[in-house]
């Protein structure tokens, strides 16, 4: 089973050259399904890639907020029955998933 690595602020964050999936479970992202996520990701991710939960991404009301390092790459709205195409598409064949890139930071 996956270890679950938990940070205080995502300022705490340090940079990593390891894969590394970001999922924010603070309480606008709960609003979103954000524990599901986390769990979906917790279950399926390849175990050469650390999942870690923080508190907030500082971007409350796109939840559920999700970051991939070391890109690093940004999603938003995701749903847990979205997380098996990130793992799938970006975290094992180092494709983002281009449509549900968070559009603030990744112009289309
Ligand atoms: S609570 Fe998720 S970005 Fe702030």
């Amino acid at each position: 089973m996956k270890q679950e690595v938990q940070l205080p602020p995502v300022n705490a964050i340090k940079p990593s050259s390891k894969a590394r999936v970001i999922v924010c479970r603070g309480r606008s992202c709960r609003k979103y399904s954000a524990e599901e996520v986390f769990e979906n990701f917790k279950r399926n991710l390849p175990p050469d890639v650390d999942l870690i939960s923080v508190p907030c991404l500082g971007q409350c009301g796109n939840g559920t907020m999700v970051m991939v390092e070391s890109d690093p790459t940004w999603y938003s709205q995701v749903h847990p029955d979205e997380v098996a195409i990130i793992i799938k598409q970006h975290i094992i064949n180092g494709c983002p998933v281009k449509a549900m890139l968070y559009p603030k930071f990744h112009k289309k």
